[in-house]
């Protein structure tokens, strides 16, 4: 019932009087923390599996929420799957994930290149919310190294109010 209450009021929103901001990436110093990255793939597909946290930073602009979330999924090219929040803050903050397709490198390794975004309620503002995404690039470990530890870079930060 409340997703219903807030999917109506976001669509609501942007049939309206909608304004779209568009921020650029590289003017925040900000990123995501992956931890435990695991990622293999079988016949039937590839898999990942990792924690992703983002800090609170109330001085930049957008200001930014504290959240930990743990994904995981299947297949590249696959959509967006949603990742359980497993921290306790309170704010709305949704965190996806999905594999993007990748090739295999000259060497014949495989890399694993793995998308992630963020979307959140502004912090000080309710009417306006923010969507942050951003990919990073890591490997197919599970048979060959230890989990991973990497970052993702927002490349693409939309707001709307
Ligand atoms: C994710 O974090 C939780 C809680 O901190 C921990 O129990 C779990 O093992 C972690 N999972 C991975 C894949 O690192
Ligand atoms: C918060 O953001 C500001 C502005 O980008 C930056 O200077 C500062 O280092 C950030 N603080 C943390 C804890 O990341
Ligand atoms: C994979 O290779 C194709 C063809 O060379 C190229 O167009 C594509 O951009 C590559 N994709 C990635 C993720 O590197
Ligand atoms: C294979 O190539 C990729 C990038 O082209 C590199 O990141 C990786 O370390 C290489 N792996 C080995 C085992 O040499
Ligand atoms: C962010 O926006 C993209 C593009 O519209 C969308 O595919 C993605 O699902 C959004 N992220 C979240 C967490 O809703
Ligand atoms: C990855 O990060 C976690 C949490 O910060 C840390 O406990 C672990 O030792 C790191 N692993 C590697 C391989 O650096």
């Amino acid at each position: 019932m409340r997703a219903g209450i807030l999917l109506t009021a976001l669509m609501g929103a942007s049939s309206a009087s909608a304004s779209v901001m568009r921020i650029a990436a590289d003017s925040m110093e900000y990123d995501w923390a992956v931890t435990g990255w695991s990622a293999g793939c079988a016949r039937s597909g590839c898999y990942y599996d990792f924690n992703v946290t983002g800090v609170q930073n109330l001085t930049q602009r957008p200001a930014t929420p504290a959240f930990k979330a743990y994904c995981s999924g299947f297949g590249e090219g696959a959509p967006y799957r949603l990742c359980d929040r497993l921290d306790e803050e309170d704010t709305d903050a949704i965190v996806v994930a999905k594999l993007l397709p990748s090739n295999i490198t000259a060497n014949g390794t495989r890399s694993a290149i793995i998308q992630v975004s963020l979307k959140y309620t502004d912090l000080e503002t309710p009417t306006t919310w923010w969507n942050f995404t951003g990919h990073a690039a890591s490997f197919y470990n599970q048979f060959s190294a230890p989990l991973q530890n990497f970052t993702i870079t927002p490349s693409e930060i939309i707001g709307v109010a």
